[in-house]
Formats: structure tokens, sequence, C-alpha cells
């Protein structure tokens, strides 16, 4: 049975896409498999995994979310989700923003998403759902889905602030939609280790939330062939086998289950 695992934090620019492609990769790599589920009609996530017209793909989580809240059948899996080397994608498009606009018009709809991971989870290890940049509907769909969330924090954008909001969004989710919702953990990312202020942001993080919410050991440094390889659609160890960001993801998928198993 799969772990549904939400990256989010309602900041832009802290690494949730190329945390979830990351992430997905080196768990696939370690043996498990994994689907990625896109929930941000940016469809940057589908960008990166390769797809250059996102909006070219005929059925997205869009048009399941749509069918879902017109109570119609799903269609075949085949049609919506895109594997490339072992890893597997349900991607988004544009079209996302209109189910984001329909979803606050209709009751009931945090679980749409759910709902569609649901009959998925046998077939999974780890689904992991990249969200949008805000608090909006669809990250409250993707909370109210997941089993946990993993924050992904950029020391370099002042990551106090606001962290306080997501959390109170995320003990609402926990107490009205979904009891089993837990934080993962705090993933520092985009980590220049060369600078005084991403060491002193990345400390008052820890002063801030050790103790309260995990923040793990591995963190994510800052390196270019980050945005070639998002360039390129593809993941940072494909791109670049000896980069160090794709050697952290690895210890990070690592660190992460290592913690599941005890
Ligand atoms: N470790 C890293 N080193 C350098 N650039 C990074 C790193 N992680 C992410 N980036 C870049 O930062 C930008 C934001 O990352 P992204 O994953 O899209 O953030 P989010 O999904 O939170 O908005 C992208 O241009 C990406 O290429
Ligand atoms: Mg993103």
């Amino acid at each position: 049975m799969a772990e549904v695992i939400t990256v989010a934090n309602h900041k832009g620019g802290c690494a949730k896409t190329v945390t979830t492609l990351n992430l997905g990769y080196a768990l696939k790599e370690l043996g498990y498999k994994v689907a990625l589920v896109d929930l941000d009609s940016q469809a940057n996530l589908t960008t990166c995994f390769g797809i250059d017209n996102p909006n070219s793909i005929e059925t997205n989580i869009a048009h399941l979310m749509i069918a879902k809240i017109d109570e119609e059948p799903l269609p075949d899996k085949e049609q919506y989700i895109i594997s490339k080397d072992g890893l597997d994608l349900i991607p988004s498009s544009i079209y996302l923003s209109v189910v984001d606009a329909n979803l606050r018009l209709e009751m009931g709809s945090e679980r749409i998403l759910d709902e569609i991971l649901e009959p998925l989870r046998e077939e999974y290890d780890y689904i992991i759902v990249d969200t949008p940049p805000s608090l909006g509907s669809l990250t409250i769909n993707a909370l109210s889905a997941a089993d946990s969330v993993i924050i992904t924090v950029n020391p370099q954008l002042l990551a106090m602030m606001g962290l306080q909001d997501f959390l109170k969004t995320t003990k609402k989710i926990q107490k009205r939609i979904n009891q089993k919702l837990s934080i993962k953990g705090i993933l520092l990312t985009m980590c220049d280790s060369r600078t005084n202020l991403s060491k002193i942001l990345s400390e008052q993080v820890k002063e801030a939330y050790n103790g309260v919410i995990k923040i793990y050991d591995t963190y994510i440094p800052m390196t270019v062939k980050v945005g070639e390889s998002v360039y390129y659609g593809q993941s940072i160890s494909e791109y670049c086998p000896d980069s160090k960001a794709g050697i952290a993801y690895s210890k990070f998928a690592k660190e992460l289950i290592s913690h599941e198993e005890k």
C-alpha cells in the first residue's frame, strides 16, 4: 500500500517541484514503485518530467478531478499515467486552474484527489504530490489525500516567514478532514553553504522547529546543475550523475525510509 507524501510550502521557489521529481527518482532507484502527481496548474513537474508541451496531453489530473466532481467514471489508467524509465507521472496543465475555481464552489471537494488516488495506492510504494505555491483548494486537496507532508524550505527566502500559516492550515486539515496526516519533516533546499546568511537562516529554522518538527539531517545544496536538469527535462542524477544535489536527494531518500523502518 502506497504512502501518499505531499510536498508543500505555500511559497514559490523553495524547490517543491525539484524535490518531488528527484525524491521520486531516488526512491525509484532504491527499488520502490513510485508515482508522481503534478497538482500545480503551472505544470512545472510535467515539464521537468520531459514533457515539453503539457497541453498536448489528452488526459491529465484536471480531467480526473472534473470527472470526480461530476461523479463520472475515470478513464483507464493507461490514459492518464505517463511512465518514463520506471517512474510514473499523472501530469497537469493550465486546465487545472479551472478545476481550482470549481473546487471552491463544490461541497466536500477537499477529498476529490484522495478519491482519485485511493485505487492507485495498492500499485505503488510511494505516491508523491507536488503542490502549487498557495494555500488554496488544490493544496488543501493534496494535504487531505496525504499520509504525510514534507515541507521544503529555502533558507534564502526568509524561511521562517509564513511557515506558521502553513502549519496552522495543516493542523486544521488534521482536525477537520484528514486525521492520519502527519508532518514528516522539513527539508532545507537550495542551501548555499558558502554564504553566512544561508547558515544563519538554516540555524533559525532549526532553533524554531527542532523538537517540534523533524528537520532532516540531509540538506540540498544549491548548484547550477539543477537548473540545467530542469531545462533538459531530467532528474539531476540522470543529467549529471555526480552532481552534489543529485547525491543529496539520494541521501535524503535513504534518510526518509530509514525513519520509516524504525
Ligand atoms: N538545489 C538547487 N540548486 C539550484 N537551483 C535550484 C535548486 N533547487 C531548485 N532550484 C531552482 O529554483 C527554482 C525553483 O524551484 P522549484 O522546484 O520550481 O520551486 P517551487 O516548486 O517550490 O516553486 C527553479 O528554477 C529550480 O531550477
Ligand atoms: Mg513548483
